[in-house]
């Protein structure tokens, strides 16, 4: 069992022989997950009431020993192993995989992980016991969950709420009518309120636009290729409507880290007569103008002119587009950031956001909505839940690895908490979510992404830098990417995703710290040291 890595262990040894055979032990600390098959490729692991699995407590350890985390599809969930580092003189690399790292060359920091406090995310809390929502609530947000950090909360509905609606339905351009709805006050801002509770206000919120009110858009539809008339221009009444919510926001205790200019404006380019969710068409010029004319400077004259006022929110493949917006130098002085859409990262390069970055170093790119279950296939299919998906698992974690290793801050999952339709959605756009709520069974199901997501976000904690770090492939093996953060307090943070189905040994190598690992098939597996 010890066999190769035993002896190759040996040579560098540096540490008492006994313990070596606790090199392997497992030590969760947490609760176990109770793991449930629905016919998928993996499991979920199945909470309620009284129970739900934990995740282990990961402390600082001293130079000589590392932490490995693994989540796989065999059905480990956040697996904790220590292990004992080699010190090496000889660098020749005789495993699969070698990972050079440097932690001295640092890129981007990290702003955060999470994901949205949309209206299904609340009616499924409110649905469930308070004891069960609670045990949901501690499972992304509390001492023994996945540590989300940065979260997004919708402005009025999404396609994710029961029906549509806007904070002034009734014509009003000077806004004084605008009202919060039953929807904030039961759905969102209690849960909004719990979290913030949960983490000790450690936790950033942006805020996005989908729907604006009929009678300020330019066809009568919510959805579609409609935009903002022409005569509420002047008056910035739709840049005031988004300031109004930050305002009442405040007035419920909750403060924005950052807006988005709106959510999906691409959407608008489909036939009207397919379209469903709900939205603000912006052509790049109109955009242009809107940020530089009404949303930019409504701000920057208001109480919140230090949020974090953010661009696009919308596909990879819009990046070209945003550049031209931001050599605009009006615009790009607005602008401190740059959201990105998961959903056409299959086809668009990565290499679009090191454009970006290159051109626009100081405005920062973030992950600010992805999903799984969504495409015109899970349609066909109906495969928009799947529970216990490892290959959804899977197809995320890459998604990260690939954003982290071109600039981006961070990602935001949409939905928080879907029920077993992938609802509610009052325009059937049931898709599937970390966490799925079976509401006549009172219990919920922690879906293989909700770890893969939290080995992000809760061992990269904000104000982590990614570092270097060089993969080298010796077998030829390209089932296998990887990425590097040093954490704030010291940490360095090695995040491994095998999608082969083979097992191999990786040896990482930092300065004179040596590392021998094994990646089980089909895992992600986070391995941490810290130097002193
Ligand atoms: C809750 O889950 C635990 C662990 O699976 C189980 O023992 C217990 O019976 C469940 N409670 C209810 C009310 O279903
Ligand atoms: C590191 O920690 C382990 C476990 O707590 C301990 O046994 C060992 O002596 C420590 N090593 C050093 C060099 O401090
Ligand atoms: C790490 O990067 C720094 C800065 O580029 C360089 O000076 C140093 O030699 C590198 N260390 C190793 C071990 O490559
Ligand atoms: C969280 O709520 C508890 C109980 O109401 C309160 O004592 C505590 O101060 C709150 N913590 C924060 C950070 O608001
Ligand atoms: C800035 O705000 C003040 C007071 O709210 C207002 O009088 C003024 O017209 C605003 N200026 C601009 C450029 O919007
Ligand atoms: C950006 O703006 C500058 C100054 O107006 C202009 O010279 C340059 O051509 C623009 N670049 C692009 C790629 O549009
Ligand atoms: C939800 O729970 C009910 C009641 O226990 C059960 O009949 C149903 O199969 C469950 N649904 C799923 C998707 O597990
Ligand atoms: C590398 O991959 C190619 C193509 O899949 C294969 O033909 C070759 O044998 C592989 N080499 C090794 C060393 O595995
Ligand atoms: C990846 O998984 C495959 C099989 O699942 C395994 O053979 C291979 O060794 C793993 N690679 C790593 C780096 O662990």
């Amino acid at each position: 069992m010890f066999s190769k890595k035993f002896s190759i262990f040996i040579i560098g040894l540096y540490y008492i022989p006994q313990l070596i055979p606790s090199r392997k032990v497992s030590n969760t600390n947490g609760h176990d997950c109770v793991a449930k098959d629905f016919g998928q490729d993996s499991t979920v692991c199945v909470c309620n009431a009284s129970y739900c699995d934990t995740i282990p407590l990961i402390e600082k350890l001293n130079s000589s020993m590392y932490v490995k985390i693994t989540t796989n599809k065999d059905g480990l969930r956040f697996h904790k192993e220590i292990g004992i580092v080699e010190v090496i003189e000889n660098k020749a690399s005789y495993s699969d995989i070698v990972i050079n790292v440097n932690a001295s060359v640092e890129y981007q920091a990290i702003h955060g992980y999470g994901g949205a406090f949309t209206d299904a995310t609340g009616i499924n809390l409110a649905s469930l016991d308070g004891k069960v929502a609670e045990q949901i609530m501690k499972s992304y947000f509390g001492i023994e969950g996945i540590g989300f950090s940065l979260c997004r909360v919708p402005i009025a509905a999404t396609d994710f709420s029961t029906r549509p609606y806007t904070y002034l339905e009734n014509e009003d351009p000077e806004l004084t009518s605008f009202s919060l709805q039953e929807e904030d006050y039961q759905y969102k801002i209690p849960y909004i309120l719990q979290a913030l509770n949960l983490t000790n206000n450690n936790l950033k919120l942006i805020s996005s636009p989908w729907i604006a009110p009929l009678w300020m858009k330019t066809i009568a539809s919510y959805a579609g290729s409609g935009t903002i008339k022409e005569e509420y221009h002047p008056t910035a009444t739709w840049a005031k409507y988004l300031l109004k919510f930050l305002e009442e926001y405040e007035k419920q205790g909750i403060d924005y880290w950052g807006i988005t200019t709106g959510n999906e404006p691409s959407l608008a380019l489909y036939p009207d007569a397919i379209q469903s969710t709900p939205t603000v068409a912006w052509t790049s010029a109109d955009m242009q103008k809107f940020i530089k004319d009404h949303l930019g400077p409504t701000i920057e004259n208001s109480s919140y002119s230090t949020i974090n006022l953010i661009a696009l929110d919308d596909q990879r493949g819009y990046l070209p587009d945003l550049n031209e917006i931001l050599n605009d130098s009006a615009v790009n002085n607005y602008i401190d950031g740059i959201g990105i859409h998961w959903y056409q990262d299959w086809y668009e390069s990565a290499n679009l956001l090191d454009e970006v970055h290159n051109r626009y170093p100081n405005k920062f790119l973030l992950g600010t909505e992805a999903c799984s279950g969504s495409t015109v296939i899970d349609l066909i299919f109906n495969t928009r839940v799947l529970l216990g998906s490892w290959q959804r698992a899977e197809d995320q974690a890459k998604d990260i690895i690939e954003d982290m290793n071109h600039w981006v801050t961070g990602w935001i999952s949409w939905n928080m908490v879907l029920n077993t339709d992938g609802g509610p959605s009052y325009t059937s756009n049931f898709v599937d979510a970390h966490i799925i709520a079976n509401i006549t069974a009172n219990e919920f199901y922690k879906q293989p992404a909700f770890y893969t997501h939290g080995h992000f976000s809760k061992l990269v904690p904000p104000n982590s830098k990614r570092i270097q770090m060089i993969l080298q492939a010796n077998n030829n093996e390209s089932d296998v990417v990887s990425t590097a953060f040093k954490k704030p307090d010291g940490g360095i943070v090695i995040t491994v995703l095998n999608s082969s189905d083979k097992t191999l040994d990786i040896n990482i190598i930092d300065e004179d710290l040596r590392i021998i690992e094994t990646v089980t098939p089909n895992s992600l597996s986070t391995i941490l040291y810290w130097k002193d």
